[in-house]
């Protein structure tokens, strides 16, 4: 779809339940209001958008994220990566330097989650930039947690509000222990913050389903066995494939995607092969739910 008024981008929706490609656009250059509001309208219907052939440096891709609000610092990371100069870039990278790890996550596969979920205030959205990619493998998976929660029996979306879940901030997506946290034998002991299961987008005002990450989650309230059958089941429902869809990544292909609504994961890839990604992050809001979406 061709946008009137904006510098010529065009909207091409993936056809999946989430994503598309905005065209048009070269993201190293100043974005008008017009084209920035169409991006950011296109991002609320679309919860991921694809930007491909970008070349962009890391204050280029700064500037570009921080349309959307002031930015986080990376977070803790797992081992002894190296950081970019930019407190705002987490590299995401399998790439070693003198057997060193230079970025996050190596080439493990990255279970569904939710970025920085365990903060009091998580990111509304994050944007990912590709520099080096494999030849096979590393395909970033999306998923609509609206279309999750829309889906739900009516009965299991009644119960679910006011449940409030604890979202574990001991380990990575890769499940690795992060740098100065112990191992969680209980999840009600977990470290993390405590956010409503049902979250209530504050610009579009839909609900979605909201987790973090499955391991050591709980929700808050409930006997140990009851919370582990609920989010297994909830978890079960919010990951099938009809909700989801994933990036196949190419060099220059810029991606972000919205923290409130859309959880995101990463399929492994051949160690021997080269990823190199940066990471951004847009600061976030206290999740939030509204009872008043119930009454329409
Ligand atoms: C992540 O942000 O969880 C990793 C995504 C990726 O490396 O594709």
């Amino acid at each position: 779809m061709d946008l009137p008024g904006t510098t010529g981008i065009t909207i091409v929706p993936t056809g999946a339940s989430l994503g598309a490609d905005i065209v048009g656009v070269d993201l190293s250059q100043p974005i008008d209001a017009a084209t920035f509001t169409a991006i950011e309208d296109a991002w609320h219907q679309h919860l991921v958008l694809r930007f491909r052939s970008q070349q962009l440096d890391d204050p280029g891709l700064l500037r570009f994220a921080r349309r959307f609000g002031e930015l986080d610092k990376a977070p803790i990371h797992a081992k002894g990566e190296v950081e970019d100069p930019f407190p705002e870039i987490t590299v995401m990278s399998n790439i070693k330097i003198d057997g060193k790890p230079t970025g996050n996550l190596g080439n493990y596969e990255a279970e569904w989650h939710t970025d920085m979920s365990y903060n009091e205030l998580t990111p509304i959205g994050s944007v990912l930039y590709a520099l080096e990619v494999p030849p096979a493998g590393g395909d970033t998976g999306f998923s609509n947690m609206y279309q999750a929660y829309a889906s739900l029996p009516a009965d299991l979306k009644r119960a679910l509000v006011g449940l409030q879940c604890k979202h574990d901030s001991s380990r990575n997506s890769a499940g690795e222990l992060r740098k100065g946290f112990k191992e969680v034998t209980d999840p009600r002991e977990a470290p993390g913050a405590i956010h409503p299961l049902i979250r209530t987008h504050p610009a579009t005002h839909r609900n979605a389903l909201f987790f973090g990450r499955r391991r050591n989650a709980c929700i808050i309230g409930l006997p140990p066995n009851a919370s582990e059958d609920l989010l297994d089941k909830l978890w079960a429902h919010a990951t099938q494939k009809r909700f989801a869809w994933y990036q196949q990544w190419k060099v220059g292909d810029l991606v972000m995607w919205d923290n409130r609504c859309a959880m995101h994961r990463r399929d492994a890839f051949d160690p021997n092969s080269r990823r190199l990604m940066h990471r951004t992050q847009i600061k976030g809001d206290k999740p939030r739910f509204d009872p008043a979406t119930l009454a329409a």
